[in-house]
């Protein structure tokens, strides 16, 4: 079939986007990055199962999945194959119990509502690993700061399901810094003592019930995160976990946390000018230890900034994914730049093992030199559809790091293609391999479990250009049909090559699939 250019890039919705001075500056015209493109079809009313086809959890632990699947409730759910251990509510889709002893157990999970009915598998693995695709979820640092509240947290979980993310595979509900007391703080419901007299932490009085708030985001089928620091102090100025960690691991655990992101921060002054390797992994190996003797799962995010190529041993002390470099924050316009740095190290990746480019900062986000007030990104429409492919090509963690409260339908289409999350959940954990053309163009590749490629053909111009790729470039050889994913729809067959029309600082995502 010949070659025929994707016209299709032109919208199918187009709404006005305010542009705001969030700190970021793009070398595009403001007028065209005023347009936001929806790309992702909305969900069909049929029920479509989302969400990794492997799962990982540690025998005889709480075990906790909510069935993401799309389509109009109410979805009576069922799974085939579980073993006794886990229920599944018909109703909700949430599988609770026990792990199971060790071993792989392939269960069925079928969806139906009254438009139709979906099946879709799923491998619970029950042994040492988690997080066998990349994390998904919310995390509060870049919409509220040290602003972060329970109820803010509660809301988060709330949306997490009313707006789709959960049915998409979001999970994670992850609070970071500032839930604890500091020494000082503008805000004086935030300073107190740091700790009891049995030197447990103290939540602060934002914070009244930290159980209870477990509870409430497990009752929706969620997981719960929380943050600390191995320093005397976080980044933000409040109680670290040093020379506590034992016991503030085991009230992580007691209180029902399932994610801990351990920050580097004034450990600092600990670790003083002893620049050793041992020394950068010291406080991760102690906590990661800590956590593999919990009776409960706990998902263990290294944050440190890259220090030591935190990549070649982030996994051998005990973490699932890893921070590859500084805050992403202050680097917004940087997208394709921290990318491609991030991608360097993509021999790391792999099922349980995470590079970590930091989290998803697209829809309403504070600015992060003034820990601001969430502003609607300035960020162009095609640039945010690179950044998430990007990050799903890289099987970099998904953590969309924005103010809920303000999801609009161009945050969500952007957040929720699940075809382009399917890329990133693939149960290989190959993070795509970055082949450029010029100094504006480049291709990344990522092979997947069932032998078909996700392709990102990239252009960081400031022009619409010719994106091309031929089949030696993909080690792939015959008739291959191409998905557009982000469009969601067949381009047709196609033999030697393959080429798009890629949007200015944007992307086309497609998959090869053998005919
Ligand atoms: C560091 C981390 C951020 C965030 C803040 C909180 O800067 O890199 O992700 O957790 O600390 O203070």
């Amino acid at each position: 079939m010949k070659q025929k250019p994707i016209s299709y890039l032109l919208s199918l919705t187009v709404v006005v986007m305010l542009v705001t001075t969030a700190g970021m500056s793009y070398g595009i015209d403001k007028g065209e990055s005023a347009k936001k493109d929806i790309y992702t079809p909305r969900p069909k009313p049929q029920p479509h199962i989302n969400g990794p086809l492997v799962y990982g959890c540690r025998p005889g632990h709480p075990f906790l999945y909510r069935i993401p699947c799309q389509g109009n409730r109410p979805i009576t759910f069922l799974v085939e194959g579980l073993p006794p251990e886990l229920k599944c509510n018909p109703s909700t889709g949430i599988i609770t119990g026990k792990v199971p002893e060790k071993g792989e157990y392939d269960v069925l999970i079928l969806a139906r509502n009254s438009k139709g009915t979906n099946i879709r598998k799923l491998k619970i693995v029950a042994d040492d690993q988690l997080a066998l695709t990349p994390p998904m979820g919310w995390n509060h640092w870049y919409a509220h700061y040290d602003r972060i509240t329970d109820k803010m947290v509660r809301e988060a979980a709330d949306l997490m399901i009313k707006s789709g993310m959960a049915d998409v595979g979001y999970q994670y509900i992850n609070i970071d810094d500032c839930w604890m007391n500091a020494p000082k703080n503008n805000d004086s419901l935030r300073v107190g003592p740091l700790r009891d007299e049995q030197g447990n932490i103290l939540p602060n009085h934002h914070f009244p019930d930290m159980k209870g708030l477990t509870d409430y985001i497990h009752s929706k089928g969620l997981k719960a995160g929380i943050y600390t620091s191995p320093g005397t102090l976080t980044c933000g100025g409040f109680a670290g976990a040093y020379q506590h960690e034992e016991q503030d691991a085991r009230q992580f655990a007691i209180w029902g946390f399932d994610f801990l992101k351990y920050d580097w921060c004034s450990y600092e002054k600990i670790a003083g000018t002893d620049k050793s390797l041992e020394a950068y992994q010291k406080p991760y190996r102690q906590m990661g230890n800590i956590l593999k003797s919990l009776d409960r799962d706990i998902v263990f995010n290294l944050c440190q900034y890259g220090m030591g190529d935190v990549w070649k041993w982030g996994g051998e002390v005990g973490g699932q994914s890893w921070r590859t470099s500084g805050d992403l924050g202050f680097e917004l316009d940087r997208i394709f730049d921290v990318a491609l740095r991030n991608s360097e190290f993509r021999q790391y990746s792999k099922p349980g093992e995470w590079n970590d480019p930091d989290y998803i900062q697209i829809g309403w986000i504070g600015n992060a030199s003034k820990q601001g007030i969430p502003e609607l990104t300035p960020m162009p429409a095609e640039t945010q559809y690179a950044y998430m492919s990007l990050w799903s090509l890289m099987a970099a963690p998904l953590i969309y790091s924005g103010d809920m409260s303000k999801l609009d339908e161009f945050t969500l289409n952007v957040l929720c293609n699940q075809e382009v999350i399917e890329v990133n959940q693939d149960p290989l954990g190959e993070s795509g391999l970055v082949i450029k053309i010029d100094t504006e163009r480049f291709l990344m590749i990522k092979k997947l479990e069932d032998g078909s490629k996700a392709v990102g053909l990239f252009n960081r111009g400031k022009n619409t250009a010719e994106v091309a790729v031929d089949w030696t470039m993909l080690q792939l050889s015959g008739k291959q049909s191409v998905r557009d994913l982000w469009h969601q729809k067949e381009l047709g067959i196609f033999e030697k090559k393959f080429s798009a029309q890629v949007p200015a600082q944007g992307v086309v995502m497609v998959k090869f699939s053998k005919r």
